[in-house]
């Protein structure tokens, strides 16, 4: 069956529903986008009519799993193992200060907030646990791992990936990795037990929470979003913040964006900022 053209109002009221529930901005240039993400959606499960397609959706419960499945077409999945070198670099030098510094057991927190499919997050993972086992002072880490997208997140959890990945991750890391057959590779039982997996929702970052992290890596998921919903963001994920902790992002993930309790980390090709 041809595919049914989005209408310019059903283009406003579909861009519109992604705005006010993901923050996501759908420039009249991606229509096309939208309409075939959409499209191929409804043709899975049967559905040719667009409004129809609508009430399915915000129906309930089943509404609910509909709409996260939806969001898994939408949303640009794309990661790799240690894709941005610098910003683990940074958080490397980090950690080895704080255990240095630690007068009692660091417990060192990280939050991977856009982990999409789990190689950011294993990517913190490894390195962590790396740090941590070459100091002769004992300390601990944990790394939460969250994404909108349900599926990516059940992704990550498996932790399950094509063994060509592995040329991105150095060699010194690879004892945090396990070989599954001649393709695949996965992630030694030991960090996984370290990572905490969910769905969540960055427009809800200002919701109260009583957990804070030492990093906050926040990578390639801004831009999807518009000036002021990414402000609003960067102020709630310094609300996570322990003391001292750190901001990491992508380095064209926002510009002139300031904040009375943050400083900007002076460090070449990174973006980002620590909570003093
Ligand atoms: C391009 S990936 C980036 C993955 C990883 N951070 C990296 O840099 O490799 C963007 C991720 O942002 C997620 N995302 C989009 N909107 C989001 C939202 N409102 N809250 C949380 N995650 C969101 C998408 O599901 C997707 O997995």
């Amino acid at each position: 069956m041809q595919i049914s053209p989005l209408t310019e109002g059903e283009y406003l009221r579909w861009s519109g529903l992604l705005a006010e529930r993901l923050g996501i901005i759908v420039p009249k240039e991606r229509k096309m986008f939208l309409q075939s993400k959409i499209w191929s959606r409804m043709r899975e499960i049967g559905y040719q009519d667009y409004d129809k397609y609508w009430d399915y959706i915000n129906s309930g419960i089943e509404g609910n799993l509909e709409w996260s499945q939806l969001v898994d077409r939408l949303t640009v999945h794309e990661t790799s193992f240690f894709r941005h070198a610098p910003s683990f670099e940074l958080v490397e030098e980090d950690l080895n200060d704080k255990i240095l510094k630690a007068k009692e057991t660091l417990r060192y927190k990280i939050w991977s907030v856009s982990c999409a499919t789990g190689e950011e997050a294993y990517s913190l993972a490894l390195l962590a646990q790396y740090i941590c086992l070459k100091n002769e002072k004992k300390s601990y880490f944990g790394v939460t791992a969250t994404d909108v997208s349900a599926p990516a997140v059940a992704l990550a959890k498996q932790a399950y990936y094509s063994i060509d990945k592995l040329a991105n991750i150095d060699q010194k890391l690879h004892n945090g990795i396990e070989t599954v057959n001649h393709e695949m590779f996965t992630i030694k039982d030991g960090i996984k037990k370290r990572m905490a997996f969910g769905v969540f929702n960055l427009l809800d970052v200002n919701k109260p929470s009583n957990i804070k992290y030492d990093v906050i890596y926040c990578q390639n998921v801004l831009m999807y979003f518009d000036k002021s919903v990414r402000e609003q963001i960067l102020d709630g994920l310094v609300e996570h913040l322990n003391r001292d902790g750190l901001l990491v992002l992508g380095q064209t993930e926002i510009n002139f964006w300031s904040h009375p309790k943050m400083q900007r980390v002076n460090k070449n090709r990174t973006l980002a900022f620590r909570l003093s």
